[in-house]
């Protein structure tokens, strides 16, 4: 019902094409960032990759073993490579259409690039990354955007190589070489900081684990990673009674924004030279703001029904205002006592990051806002 919802919004709504997939996002998926030289999220990925390419990255040295980096693949991908080979439950979030973007009914634009661990364990690579524009539907914030950058690592040993001696041997030497490896990257890219191991739960590996760093006065969680589930290598055609492997993703946005101090995620994707010409290959250094704009914050409240998608009100406003909105946060919920229906109001910031907005534009953006929840979301405006 959900996907029935999702096609017909974006069909009739904002899709181009036949497509479900709004064309803010189709203009996204062709920047390709990290290939663009010395833009931040490019930099960043250049120095993880040259750590992997060139430096002896654990204590277990296996000859003739190079790290490469697949960037190439297509961004939209079938959800048997996304979900099911990587183990993601049927029911699980991250399928539903309010949470990821359906091109038809079994393409999805990639929600994190796991989707490639499979191929590339098949064509017999066993030491590679993998980097990639990845894509989610989720609420308006400084450090959420709907397109974002992941790069994925895998490693793979069999057994002789570790010297195991069974299954459980294996799994212990991999974690603790998963272990070394990342602490090792997230020193090397973060300086000498507190790390801390926190247990997860992903489906395609086991054990789960994150990986947060003490930076900029607080933890931050920087990685998800752990043992490749033996199911997912039996997928990728190993046997997992002779080999074993780790495998890390994370996501380049939140540490560029950290490391070169970008207050604002929505800057990746600024076509102004004040932002673009700070940067340059091989050096973290720290973004100088150009701007301090006002906020101008104007509230929205409507009548919501049990099918009311949150993220897709998010979306509309995005592609109302052109990525003026810095944040929206709902700021009351009331269900009326006697009709039981409920209402949300929603306060809506408007500041551009390259230039002042007036009040009377804003006043534009906004009305135009609610029109289109009325007329698009099908909404009843309070
Ligand atoms: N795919 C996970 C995510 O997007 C990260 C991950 C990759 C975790 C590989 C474990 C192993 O959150």
């Amino acid at each position: 019902r959900q996907v029935q919802f999702q096609k017909r919004f974006f069909a009739s709504k904002i899709g181009r094409a036949g497509k479900n997939i709004p064309p803010q996002i189709q203009e996204m998926m062709e920047r390709k960032l990290y290939n663009v030289t010395n833009h931040p999220i490019s930099i960043l990925s250049n120095i993880i990759r040259k750590y992997f390419e060139t430096e002896k990255i654990t204590d277990i040295e296996i000859p003739g073993e190079k790290f490469i980096c697949e960037s190439s693949f297509n961004s939209l991908v079938n959800t048997k490579k996304c979900f099911d080979d990587v183990l993601v439950p049927k029911d699980h979030v991250s399928r539903q259409p309010s949470d990821t973007y359906y091109f038809d009914d079994d393409t999805v634009l990639r929600p994190h690039t796991s989707a490639h661990q499979i191929e590339m364990i098949r064509s017999n690579h066993n030491a590679f990354l993998v980097l990639g524009d990845v894509y989610r539907r989720d609420t308006v914030d400084k450090t959420h955007y709907p397109a974002f950058h992941q790069m994925e690592g895998v490693r793979i040993f069999n057994y002789d190589q570790i010297n195991a001696k069974d299954y459980d041997h294996a799994k212990k030497i991999a974690e603790n070489d998963l272990k070394q490896t990342l602490l090792g990257l997230s020193s090397h890219v973060f300086g000498n900081i507190e790390t801390r191991w926190m247990p997860e739960n992903f489906p395609f590996t086991d054990p789960s684990l994150e990986l947060e760093v003490f930076y900029n006065e607080d933890w931050m969680e920087i990685l998800g990673c752990g043992v490749i589930h033996d199911q997912v290598m039996r997928n990728a055609g190993r046997d997992p009674e002779k080999e074993v492997g780790w495998a890390f993703g994370l996501g380049l946005d939140r540490w560029a924004m950290s490391l070169f101090q970008i207050p604002d995620i929505r800057l990746f994707w600024s076509k102004d030279e004040r932002f673009l010409g700070q940067f340059k290959e091989g050096e973290i250094t720290t973004f100088e703001p150009y701007s301090k704009f006002p906020a101008c914050f104007k509230d929205i409240t409507f009548w919501i029904g049990e099918d009311y998608d949150e993220n897709g009100f998010m979306e509309l406003i995005r592609d109302n205002s052109q990525d003026m909105v810095e944040s929206v946060e709902c700021i009351d919920t009331f269900t009326h006592p006697k009709t039981q229906k409920t209402s949300k109001c929603y306060r809506i910031n408007y500041r551009h990051m390259d230039r002042n907005l007036t009040n009377e534009e804003v006043d534009e953006w906004q009305f135009k806002l609610r029109e289109r929840v009325e007329s698009e979301l099908e909404l009843e405006l309070r």
